[in-house]
């Protein structure tokens, strides 16, 4: 068997997705869970672009022993020295560093040629080298990068010492045959390229960065950079657990990654309760319904023999049915187990303060599944915001006016207001309002049950802008209005003010 090198960047791609950026606390988790995963590379951060970022590098590196910790730089001196500062403490490390190839980066990115880029790219990898021997060369566009100045640059900086090469899809543009093609062509005509490593970075602009990543897979790369659930600019990367699972699917391919497919579950429920970003239901390997079978002849068919309709194992990705319910009589001991399945290990004093909210829960619904647990478990990361919803009251109904009363908790202090509205969530935001007084419009509102029965956590997202600047809000309840508010609140909480 071949080996496919598995290059995570939740931490990095993933996290440039607006509204679900990460403190350092709960990346070190995301990391820790990474590593039990069994990815080889951790993309931590841009250390440059934030003192956060730069933290976040230096805490990650700290906490994870196998993993080779890589940070992101620009082709620019500053960068890489920042870059190779927070690395420091990392067991393994990696420099990742690039510029722009295609024409329309050279051009209008750049204001320069072709020949000067080649110069930049070559002299930054040497730069980088001077710090550490890992060093990645990343040729930003080279999606739409004419093959045979692409194969240039990738000669000139595998001869300056980069380990490996990778060539992003960066605009998710490449039809997957183009992006085969032009992997093979890097292979069959860089002088030297048995000395890198080819790596493949696809986005999913037109839906096909999984099959891109494989086609360039098929044609020799072999690292692939990978988020969890596929997160990341726009329409984001590939999915780490989509391409694990191809190779363990198609054996025949002969080629195999480190990934302990069992933990892909975990992996994918923890990221997204730590981002707030849900996962949609049909989404391959970790979506709700990608193990449900709902029609009669799929029913049947399963049933006589699962082989059917399952080309996998829902327990081969970490999938365990039988262990997803806790009721109101669960301990601690339940919880807690059931949060370290999940890859969630809490101090005993947030363990207490989760497992009150769980119990209150548990009150008003009959099960508690992981997703509910998820929620309650992220939910406390809002205990220390200025502004807290002290109580809610709506009425509402077909043929009469919404009306809403809300307390609001502003650093210690009380307030009080009341509004009518369009509905119920109209007239609970409109009494906000009259609290904090502020010029902020709604953009974006969504709704989304966790997962069955008319007493579900309802899950709110929400996008507010005020000032010029956008922030995401995010609220869980089993009351859909209170949840709703509870985001607008979220939102307000992040005013740079
Ligand atoms: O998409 C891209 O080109 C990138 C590079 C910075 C690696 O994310
Ligand atoms: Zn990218």
């Amino acid at each position: 068997m071949d080996r496919l090198y598995i290059f995570d960047t939740t931490l990095r791609d993933g996290e440039q997705v607006p509204g679900c950026q990460l403190n350092t606390v709960e990346k070190i988790q995301v990391a820790k869970q990474l590593e039990l995963l069994g990815v080889d590379v951790i993309e931590a951060g841009f250390p440059v672009s934030s003192p956060g970022d730069f933290n976040s590098v230096i805490e990650i590196s700290k906490a994870v022993t196998w993993p080779t910790i890589c940070a992101l730089t620009r082709a620019v001196e500053k960068d890489i020295d920042v870059a190779a500062e927070a690395l420091k403490f990392a067991k393994h490390k990696r420099i990742h560093t690039g510029i722009g190839t295609s024409d329309s980066h050279i051009k209008y990115k750049f204001n320069s040629n072709r020949e000067e880029i080649i110069e930049r790219a070559v002299r930054a990898v040497k730069y980088a080298k001077r710090y550490v021997e890992d060093v990645e060369f990343y040729a930003e566009d080279a999606g739409r990068t004419e093959n045979e100045y692409l194969a240039r640059v990738i000669e000139a900086v595998i001869k300056a010492g980069a380990t490996v090469v990778n060539i992003p899809d960066t605009t998710g543009y490449c039809m997957p045959a183009e992006y085969g093609a032009k992997i093979k062509y890097l292979c069959d005509h860089v002088a030297g390229i048995e000395n890198a490593i080819i790596s493949t970075h696809c986005h999913n602009d037109l839906g096909m960065a999984t099959a891109n990543t494989m086609s360039g897979v098929l044609n020799g790369a072999r690292q692939a950079e990978v988020t969890i659930n596929g997160i990341g600019e726009r329409a984001g990367n590939t999915s780490l657990e989509e391409v694990a699972m191809i190779l363990r699917c198609h054996k025949g391919v002969g080629i195999e990654t480190n990934i302990n497919t069992t933990k892909i579950y975990p992996t994918s429920r923890m990221v997204s309760s730590l981002m707030n970003m849900p996962v949609q239901p049909n989404k391959a390997i970790v979506g709700k319904n990608a193990f449900a079978h709902s029609s009669g002849i799929h029913q049947d068919g399963v049933l006589k023999n699962v082989q059917t309709y399952e080309i996998m194992n829902p327990q081969d990705v970490g999938i365990d049915d039988n262990s997803i319910v806790l009721t109101a009589r669960s301990g601690r001991a339940a919880l807690k187990s059931r949060l370290h399945v999940l890859g969630i290990d809490l101090e005993q004093e947030k363990l207490d303060s989760v497992y009150q909210e769980f119990l209150k829960l548990a009150d008003k619904k009959k099960d508690i599944n992981d997703d509910d647990i998820l929620v309650l478990a992220g939910a406390d990361r809002s205990q220390n915001h200025r502004i807290k919803l002290d109580y809610l009251q709506v009425t509402s109904g077909v043929g009469v006016q919404s009306v809403a009363s809300l307390g609001l908790n502003i650093a210690g202090e009380k307030f009080e207001a009341c509004a009518s509205g369009n509905g119920p969530v109209d007239a609970a935001i409109k009494a906000l309002k009259k609290i904090v007084n502020r010029q902020m419009t709604l953009k974006e509102f969504t709704i989304q049950a966790i997962s069955k029965g008319s007493d579900d956590m309802g899950k709110v997202h929400m996008q507010v802008e005020y000032d010029g600047h956008m922030y995401y809000g995010f609220g869980a309840n089993t009351d859909i209005i209170a949840a709703s508010v509870e985001a607008y609140i979220d939102c307000i909480n992040k005013f740079k003010i």
